[in-house]
Order: structure tokens, then C-alpha cells, then sequence
């Protein structure tokens, strides 16, 4: 028997989908065991002695008090089935010496396409549209968008979804206009112009965030950011909810400086995605005053979902367990993060 099979991963925040996803790719004979519910504080500490691997998600919450723990219990590693790791204390998994693995790129292209998804809605209505004619309601009034040929798109963030985002834009006969601190001249060759960040939100109609959050960057779309945008700007946000402030958000598509706004991810998410609160009060005003909005959609998460997506997070995820736990080199893989 292989090494790898006596080796036990634990799932946080797992649905079904994750379950038959990783046994279906589990080559290596893993001992595996799914926990519906979140990692946090309030859990840590039921994890057992003997479990190897811990495997979390976006909402996961690994706390420097959360890594101690599960550093106590035996844990050698924290594997993120995702890209973003903005939810984990990379400096306390140093102290403690526990490996952090990601999923860097498992479908750019997922996430880009549900960005464009998300805008093509918001802007030809289509979401209205479909309930009106299961209504028998064929009136078009109230539907009318804009082409977006001839429109200036700003993408913050051209690693991998920023960069297939602007190559959709572009297909549209769409000026693109990006702000990242590293520039990529593929784009550029592409006649994607790279300008400081106060310029390019200043000329856009449509906003489009696919940077990471950072230390540095949260609330980059504040009060201060949107009266500098056009008046009627679309924003859409896949990246992380941090990056948006809610509540200047609101009051913005309250007064009409924001037409419209698509967002994958919110701020205060943790509580509410992932979950069916169907019969629930929901205790989050800010959530329910967007949802109110006709020129607001919400997903909840989602732009990664796709079975492609699926299949490359379960074999990478897995994979680059298999090399940690065999000491293999990962000298300059970016799935390792520590
Ligand atoms: P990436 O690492 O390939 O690219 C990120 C880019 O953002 C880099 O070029 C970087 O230089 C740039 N950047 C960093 N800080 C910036 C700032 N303050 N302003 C402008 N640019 C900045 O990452 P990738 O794969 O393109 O993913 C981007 C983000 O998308 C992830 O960090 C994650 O938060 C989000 N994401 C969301 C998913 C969803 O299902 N909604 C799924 C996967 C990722």
C-alpha cells in the first residue's frame, strides 16, 4: 500500500459536489472525510489527532488561533480548493510549519465568462425578460440596454481571469483600458492600454475587478473612488467582496451615480453563500437592500462553477497534497503558497 493511502484529508464548507468531484479523482488512495460546516474558532478544535490534511474553501477562516490548533492536533497541511487566499495567516502556518497549497489556476476562464455573464444581464435585461414572457408579458418596455461595441471596459487586474476577461471585451469591439501594477505585454500587443487607477475608472462604462484583496486594496471602490467614475458606470465585481464598499455602493445606486452593479461576492458573504436560507430571516440589511435594486444581481459565488473548473481544482488540489507529503521539490510552484 502506497504511503499516501494511510494519510487522512478533512474537508471544511464541503457540498456535494466536492464529495463526488474528489473521490472521483482520488488516484492516490486518500482516507477522505467531508464536513459541511465552516473552519473557524468555533470548530478547530474538534479535529482529530491523525488527520494530515486540512482542505478549506473561499469562506474558511484560518486564524492564527485556528492554525495553533490545528498545528496541536497534527495537521502538516492546509490545502485551499481555491485561488484566493486572502482568508488564511500566512505568517502564523510559517511559525507553526504547516504547508499552504492553493489551486492558482483552475479555470480563468470560468470566472471571466460569468463576469461578462453578469454584465450582458444587467445590461439587455434578460433576467426581466424571462419573467415577463413566462408571464405572457411580451412589452419591451423598461428592457432597453446599449451596445457595448464602441464601449470603454476598465479591468483592475490582468493575471489570469483579468486577461481572459479583456480578450472576451475585446471581441466586442470594446475599448479596454486596465489597471495592475505588473503590466502584461500580451495584452498590450493586443492594444489594451495600461493606466494608473484613478485614470481608467474615470473613463470607463463599465468597471471590472479581478485583482486580488489585500492588505492594501480593500474598499478600492469607496465613496471617493465612485465619484470619480462616470455617472451611470456599471460595476461588476467576481474577485472578492472586500474590494467593494457596500454601503457607498448603495447610496450610489441610490442617486444614480451607479447604473447598475453584478457582484459574485460580497463583503459580509461568509454567512449567507454557499447555504439555502430559503426559509430564513436574513440578518444582513446591506445584502437585502442590493438584492432590492432592479439594476443590482447577486450570485453567490459561483463564477468558478463549472465542471471543467471542477475537475482541475480536485486533481491539483490532490496533486499537490501528494507532492507535499512526499517532500517533493515545489521550488517556484505557485500552488504553494508556504
Ligand atoms: P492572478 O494572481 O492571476 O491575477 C491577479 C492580478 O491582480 C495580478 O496581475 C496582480 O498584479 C493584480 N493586482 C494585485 N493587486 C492589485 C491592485 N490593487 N490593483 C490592480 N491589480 C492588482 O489571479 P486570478 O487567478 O486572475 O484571480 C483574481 C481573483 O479572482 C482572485 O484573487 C480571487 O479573489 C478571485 N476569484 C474569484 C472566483 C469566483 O468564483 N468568484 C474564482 C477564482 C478567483
Amino acid at each position: 500500500m502506497s504511503i499516501l493511502a494511510t494519510m487522512k484529508i478533512l474537508f471544511f464548507s464541503a457540498k456535494p459536489y466536492d464529495n463526488t468531484f474528489f473521490e472521483r479523482y482520488n488516484h492516490y488512495g486518500f482516507e477522505m472525510e467531508f464536513w459541511e460546516t465552516h473552519l473557524g474558532p468555533h470548530i478547530a478544535d474538534a479535529v482529530k489527532p491523525g488527520t494530515d490534511v486540512i482542505c478549506v474553501f473561499v469562506n474558511d477562516k484560518l486564524t492564527a488561533e485556528v492554525i495553533k490548533t490545528l498545528f496541536e492536533k497534527g495537521v502538516r497541511i492546509i490545502a485551499l480548493r481555491c485561488a484566493g487566499f486572502n482568508n488564511v495567516d500566512l505568517d502564523a502556518a510559517r511559525k507553526y510549519g504547516l504547508r499552504v497549497c492553493r489551486v492558482p489556476a483552475y479555470s480563468p476562464e470560468a470566472v471571466a465568462e460569468h463576469a461578462v455573464a453578469m454584465l450582458l444581464t444587467l445590461n439587455r435585461k434578460t433576467h426581466k425578460a424571462y419573467n415577463r414572457v413566462r408571464e405572457q408579458n411580451f412589452s419591451l418596455t423598461g428592457l432597453i440596454g446599449f451596445n457595448l461595441f464602441g464601449k470603454t471596459i476598465a479591468v483592475i487586474g490582468t493575471g489570469k481571469i483579468g486577461a481572459a476577461f479583456c480578450k472576451i471585451m475585446l471581441g466586442f469591439g470594446c475599448k479596454v483600458v486596465a489597471f495592475d501594477p505588473f503590466e502584461n505585454d500580451d495584452l498590450k500587443l493586443r492594444g489594451i492600454e495600461y493606466l494608473p487607477f484613478h485614470e481608467v475608472i474615470k473613463l470607463a462604462d463599465v468597471i471590472s475587478l479581478h485583482c486580488p484583496l489585500t492588505a492594501e486594496n480593500g474598499y478600492l471602490i469607496n465613496a471617493a473612488a465612485i465619484a470619480a467614475m462616470k455617472k451611470g458606470v456599471i460595476i461588476i465585481n467576481t474577485s472578492r467582496g472586500g474590494l467593494i464598499n457596500t454601503k457607498d455602493t448603495i447610496e450610489a445606486l441610490k442617486n444614480g451615480r451607479i447604473g447598475a452593479l453584478g457582484i459574485d461576492v460580497y463583503e459580509q458573504e461568509q454567512k449567507l453563500f454557499f447555504k439555502d436560507l430559503s426559509g430564513s430571516i436574513i440578518d444582513d440589511d446591506e445584502i437585502q437592500r442590493l438584492i432590492s435594486f432592479p439594476n443590482v444581481l447577486v450570485t453567490g459565488h459561483q463564477a468558478f462553477f463549472t465542471q471543467e473548473a471542477l475537475v482541475e481544482i480536485a486533481e491539483s488540489t490532490l496533486h499537490t497534497i501528494s507532492k507535499l507529503l512526499q517532500n517533493q521539490a515545489v521550488d517556484n510552484d505557485p500552488s504553494v503558497l508556504v
